[in-house]
């Protein structure tokens, strides 16, 4: 791979094989901030000593936009030198005596607009420091096995900064001269650096007493800007449950007498689990009725809980080194779903979850294990590690730890999750180490048996293919299963080995009720449902005692992330629509017909059937589960919603994304035409009664509304009937909360009706005064369904707003983002103007903020797939980006990717 030269020079990859440990420990920090928004005093002072295990070598410390001004070694001034962005220290004392080293530096947050390090956001200090944003703050070892026990004093003006937080107790606080004040914080656990953090500014608190289950008091807090106090409920509900779930499912309390979070409107992530004192990108935390919609609550419940799990996954057990990303993230993305999965309570509110989470796997993983960014969940190199934060390592990781779960067992991976931190609590460690605990725990369980084999999941990227057939007899009464896998190449990678591949299967019979499974060698029956293990390249199972030809349910809760090939006829898949017993595949069998629908439609030779791409039987399949009084209605309006336009390009070798968009339209008017009465039905029992709540089934039931009214106004837009529209105009000005509001809002603008732009006008005067809510306004006019290519003009009109800034990441995300990345019909304009936005948003976000740009950057990915002149323009614009020599690495590496030839 050919890398042009950034500004300092040669981006060079770092390689997991390269990994060497430390030469030197620091055992203790003592941090001084004399905070200033132009600039920043940091005084630190290191007790180090020298890793007897390491060869005798120079000191190297890490710094970036620092100004140097002192080293003092043991207190007396020292020789020192700069290696590039490194500090070397070549005379430091022999033996293995610890002493102390001390460096001043100063810093400007005011000028930082990375937002890594030491930044202000509205008047407020905060920090953030993963991957590598220590060195920013101060010169140091930034590499998280090296662990420290911090001491942060912290000195500021006390009018403009009040409020004084770092990590872990406050043992002292008091005034000093000039109007200004201090507060001095230890942190009782060893850390790696890029848990630090620190927050000083005008901030008010929510707080909590609790107790835990062994009798000690914790205090809870939640701060944030004075006019924010009444959006932080929730987040603190949810905090609360987030301490007490940890502590009933896996036995891990909160280890320290004070856990705090702080919110910022300027956040390049979601939030941040420093030790004690995490920091929330806003939309993850405030939240009220009239704010915030249901899925806003589910998020804030799932952030705060991610967040809070790392207190053990990921702090008290940290990573050894950056490649082992995934062993924080997946695991602790698993143990947030598996949270919000005990929240929602019933089996059917927990398959909608997993249904979800899939559709997050299959829209966005999936993509990018087939794309130039793919990249196993512990990956081999990186140029830039702020480019693996990805969808690979979070949620493709949650899946791998979700296979562990299910060949152990729950109960098994409680021992596993036990044995883990018997043996690793305060280390630094790899994916193997946890792996292994799991499998130790659980001698003789299919993952013991095959571990090495199992580990694959972690060293070979791309997302597996199983071909499923089945071949009934029935003369002998036996039904033979083979299943076949395989894995398409990525980069650097063009062979792979087979993987361990847990499918969960039942049978059906042509009624849809479940048949008894016997697999050829067992005395009896044994249950309705049973995980095979597929791990070779090929494999038959048999099972006996089949009186019908069966209808095969395969890989049910979608058992390991895979593409599963198997074929269906139509008539199979409506059976398993209305009957399967596991939720997520009668999902899944109705996704599998529209799909092909969809695919027929757009592989026809023409348009001229686009009225009529779904079929009668499908239709009342539809029909029926819409109107079936035992379904939930979120599970419903789940089945009612067509595949994504990205999912769907995904399963074409050559995209045009006119016709999938096109096609997908003519569908959802199609059954928006078709099932007018139901919707009608749908809509008008699904009317909330009483006071607001964001639980799963009263959210489901807004969910099912919301759809129902989307759909009657598409119908309406359609018919030229006026009365829906004007009802939704009703329900938008009358809603007693954002998701309602949002939705019929939403609908409005969905079917290009005249009444959505007053109803935008009327939204902005609203909510003009809250950011959040603003960030909505604009994601919903740059993600709006094209027609006649409308939406670019006004997303550029809308980036000339006064409420827009693109240096604010929530914000550019909205309007951005929406289109670019979430808006394929409109983005993907045969003019190529889409393109051309793109590469100009990508380079004048560059210069801003990189982590943000490198983001964008990704929007074309999976350029190559597209048909002409798409794939043609889409080069062209990525070229444009490449050619610029001033790029971060960031970015350098993404459209280096892209434009690479494999
Ligand atoms: N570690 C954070 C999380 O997943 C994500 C994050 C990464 C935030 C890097 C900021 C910077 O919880
Ligand atoms: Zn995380």
């Amino acid at each position: 791979m050919l890398l042009m030269p950034d500004g300092q020079g040669q981006p060079t990859a770092t390689h997991r094989s390269d990994y060497q440990p430390p030469a030197w420990w620091i055992d203790t920090v003592e941090l001084t901030f004399d905070l200033d928004p132009a600039k920043t005093r940091v005084l630190n002072k290191m007790r180090l000593r020298r890793n007897p295990e390491v060869a005798a070598q120079a000191l190297r410390l890490e710094g970036e936009e620092l100004n140097l001004s002192r080293v003092l070694v043991n207190g007396a001034g020292t020789s020192f030198k700069m290696d590039g962005s490194q500090l070397v220290l070549e005379n430091l004392p022999e033996g293995p005596e610890p002493f102390d080293l001390e460096i001043f530096t100063t810093c400007a947050p005011d000028k930082n607009t990375q937002l890594m390090g030491l930044y202000v956001s509205q008047g407020t200090f905060f920090t953030q420091c993963e991957a590598e944003g220590f060195r920013r703050i101060t010169y140091f070892l930034d590499r998280p096995d090296v662990m420290a026990s911090y001491t942060v004093t912290l000195r500021a003006d006390k009018t403009a900064y009040p409020v004084l937080l770092s990590n872990g107790n406050l043992v002292e606080q008091g005034d000093l001269e000039g109007g200004r004040h201090f507060a001095k914080w230890h942190d009782p656990h060893k850390k790696p650096c890029y848990l630090f953090a620190l927050v000083a500014g005008k901030l008010v608190a929510r707080q909590q007493r609790i107790l835990s289950r062994s009798g000690t008091e914790h205090l809870l807090e939640v701060y944030v800007r004075p006019g924010d106090l009444g959006k932080t409920e929730h987040a603190m509900n949810s905090l609360m449950a987030s301490v007490a779930w940890d502590e009933a499912r896996f036995g891990l309390p909160l280890d320290l007498e004070r856990f705090m979070i702080v919110a910022t409107s300027d956040f390049n992530m979601g939030a941040m689990e420093n030790k004690g004192l995490n920091i929330f990108n806003t939309k993850y935390v405030l939240a009220s009725e009239a704010t915030a919609t249901d899925t806003d609550f589910a998020n804030i419940e799932a952030v705060v809980g991610h967040e809070y799990f790392h207190n053990w996954t990921g702090n008290r057990i940290t990573c050894r080194d950056w490649f082992q990303l995934s062993l924080k993230e997946g695991l602790t993305v698993f143990r947030d779903q598996e949270f919000s999965m005990d929240m929602a309570g019933s089996p059917s509110a927990r398959a909608v979850k997993r249904i979800e989470d899939v559709r997050v796997l299959r829209s966005a993983q999936f993509p990018e294990d087939a794309g130039p960014m793919a990249h196993a969940v512990r990956p081999d190199s990186y140029i830039e590690i702020n480019n693996f934060y990805t969808v690979t390592i979070y949620e493709k990781g949650a899946e791998v730890v979700r296979m562990m779960h299910n060949l152990v067992g729950r109960d098994g991976f409680a021992q596993g999750m036990k044995l883990y931190f018997a043996r690793h609590d305060g280390q630094a460690v790899t994916c193997d180490d946890f792996a292994q605990a799991i499998a130790d725990a659980n001698p003789g369980s299919a993952l013991a048996l095959q571990l090495e084999q199992f580990k694959r999941w972690y060293s070979q990227a791309g997302t597996p293919r199983v071909q499923a057939s089945g071949q009934y007899d029935p003369e002998a009464q036996r039904y033979t299963l083979t299943l076949r896998q395989s894995c398409p190449a990525t980069p650097g990678q063009p062979h792979k080995a087979p993987f361990v591949i847990p499918v969960e299967l039942g049978l059906l019979n042509h009624a849809g009720q479940a048949l008894a499974l016997q697999l050829e060698g067992e005395q009896t029956a044994n249950g309705n449902s049973r995980t095979l293990v597929l791990d070779g390249a090929e494999q038959q199972w048999t099972f006996i005692n089949v009186v019908q030809a069966p209808v095969p349910s395969l890989l049910r809760g979608f058992s390991a992330p895979v593409v599963l090939e198997v074929d269906y006829s139509d008539a199979e898949l409506l059976t398993l629509l209305a009957h399967d017993q596991d939720a997520f595949n009668r999902w899944e069998a109705g996704q599998r017909l529209l799909l092909r629908r969809a695919l027929q439609a757009i592989t026809a030779p023409d348009d001229s059937q686009d009225a009529a791409i779904l079929d009668e039987a499908l239709l009342q399949a539809l029909r029926q589960v819409l109107l079936d009084p035992q379904l939930d209605a979120a599970f419903k309006e789940l089945v009612l919603t067509l595949p994504s336009e990205t999912y769907i390009a995904e399963q074409l070798e050559v995209v045009n994304p006119q016709r999938i968009h096109a096609v997908r339209e003519a569908m959802r008017l199609q059954l928006a035409l078709a099932l007018h009465i139901d919707w009608q039905s749908a809509y008008e029992t699904h009317q909330a009664s009483g006071a607001y709540r964001p639980d799963a089934a009263s959210a489901g039931r807004r969910a099912l509304a919301g759809l129902a009214l989307t759909m009657l106004c598409l119908g309406a837009q359609h018919s030229g009937d006026s009365i829906w529209p004007g009802k939704t105009l009703q329900r938008f000005k009358d809603a007693g909360n954002m998701t309602d509001r949002f939705n019929a809002l939403a609908a409005l603008v969905g079917c290009g009706h005249a009444l959505a732009a007053p109803a935008l006008e009327r939204f902005h005067t609203l909510f003009k005064d809250d950011p959040l809510v603003l960030d909505k306004w604009f994601a919903l006019q740059a993600g709006a369904s094209d027609r006649a290519g409308h939406v670019l003009p006004l997303v550029k009109q809308l980036m000339a707003h006064p409420d827009f800034t693109i240096k604010n990441p929530n914000r550019a995300r909205s309007l951005i983002f929406s289109y670019c990345n979430a808006n394929p019909g409109a983005f993907h304009r045969a003019d190529a103007a889409g393109y051309v936005f793109w590469s100009e948003r990508v380079l004048e976000l560059d210069a801003i903020n990189p982590q943000v740009a490198a983001r964008l950057a990704r929007a074309l990915d999976r350029w190559k797939k597209l048909a002409e002149p798409w794939r043609s323009s889409a080069r062209e614009a990525i070229a444009r980006v490449a050619a610029r020599a001033d790029l971060s690495n960031d970015v350098r590496e993404v459209v280096t990717r892209a434009l690479a030839e494999e």
